[in-house]
């Protein structure tokens, strides 16, 4: 095995998924062993994701996207990282802040592991609509096995009382925060409303990806009003339950870490979750606002009987199923992500 320039590695890495598909990571190659990792203040999401949890998701899963490629080649990757949970600038000004240093090793040779460059490549986010079918349980005792050597604990439910509960609440939070303006906007700036839109910036949800036509996406955020009238509020719901309505199975992540690096060794783990459920053809789709919105998330943290005194974190609700194949949103070209090299 001959050794690979770090940019093959980067180019799969970027692959990664990302809130909104924001993309804030930057790059600085300072030689081939060397890169830093930064992110962008100005592609944050202050109103939504106002304590990082998504941010530092997102970062960690590109963490051990760059792991895996970089295995691929032959390289052994050891990261260096503030070991604090970071209180992220954001902020306008667009001077990217240091996240961590990943150095690689030569090893001639690729290190056993269940998951490969084409992986990360491949898997993406599906909100197509749904053919009933809980995930198997084949899939489910495979992805219990792995999770088993986790730092997470995950649980299941295909009882249909429990997901349309859930279900109610993601699109009911889903209208909650869109009522804000604030939240509107910083969403709106994030989304393509166009293919040719999408494809130019590279970034951000594309209404096809989102599964609803660019009109209808634009109508939402600019004139909300229309959507949460006594006469028109059933319907929008509607609309946005139809696309979730039939879901299999739901998965929700539990953990009850203490440290900041248990915290981000559990993102890591997702990624590879994520990758894992890619690898049995199922899709994997966050329900985020139920997480994000504090309120929410307390109710929710009911509805599945994790008590207040409980320390159980409950920092992911997915839901898993069989999906045809989704539009791929696009990725901001690698050149222009990185920095200095
Ligand atoms: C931390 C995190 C939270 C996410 N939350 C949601 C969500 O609430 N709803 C949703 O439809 N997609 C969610 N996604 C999926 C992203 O929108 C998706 O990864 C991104 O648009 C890129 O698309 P891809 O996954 O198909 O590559 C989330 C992704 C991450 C990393």
């Amino acid at each position: 095995m001959n050794k690979t320039p770090r940019k093959k590695t980067l180019a799969v890495a970027i692959h990664s998924p990302s809130a909104h598909n924001t993309q804030p990571r930057v790059f600085k190659i300072l030689d081939e062993e060397t890169l830093e990792v930064f992110y962008d203040p100005s592609r944050l999401l202050p109103i939504e994701d106002s304590i990082w949890r998504f941010l530092t998701a997102t970062m960690w899963m590109l963490v051990e996207s760059i792991h895996i490629a970089s295995n691929e080649y032959g390289y052994l990757c050891e990261v260096d990282y503030p070991n604090t949970l970071m209180l992220y600038q954001a902020v306008k000004n667009p001077i990217p802040k240091y996240f961590c240093t990943i150095k690689r090793s030569f090893q001639g040779k690729r290190i056993e592991n269940r998951f490969s460059s084409d992986d990360i490549l491949w898997r993406s986010t599906s909100r197509l609509e749904f053919d009933w079918e809980p995930v198997g349980n084949d899939i489910i005792s495979d992805i219990v096995s792995f999770v088993s050597t986790s730092s997470f604990r995950v649980y299941f439910s295909d009882n249909k009382e429990t997901i349309s509960s859930i279900l109610h609440l993601n699109a009911d939070t889903i209208f909650e925060d869109l009522r804000i303006k604030e939240t509107r906007d910083e969403i709106w700036w994030r989304s393509r409303y166009s293919n040719g839109e999408a494809k130019e910036s590279g970034d951000g949800l594309r209404a096809k990806c989102m599964n609803i036509s660019g009109l209808l996406m634009k109508l939402f955020f600019r004139h909300n009003w229309l959507f949460n009238l006594k006469a028109t509020f059933p319907f929008s719901k509607s609309l946005i339950m139809k696309k979730s309505w039939w879901v299999g199975t739901v998965c929700r992540i539990i953990s009850d870490f203490q440290r900041p690096d248990e915290w981000f060794q559990s993102w890591r783990d997702t990624m590879k979750l994520w990758l894992l459920c890619h690898q049995h053809g199922v899709y994997m789709h966050p329900f985020g606002s139920i997480i994000t919105n504090e309120n929410t998330n307390k109710q929710l943290r009911k509805l599945i009987d994790i008590h207040d005194h409980d320390p159980e974190n409950l920092w992911l609700v997915v839901r898993l199923w069989k999906s045809k194949k989704p539009e791929k949103s696009y990725r901001i070209p690698l050149d222009q992500k990185i920095l200095w090299e």
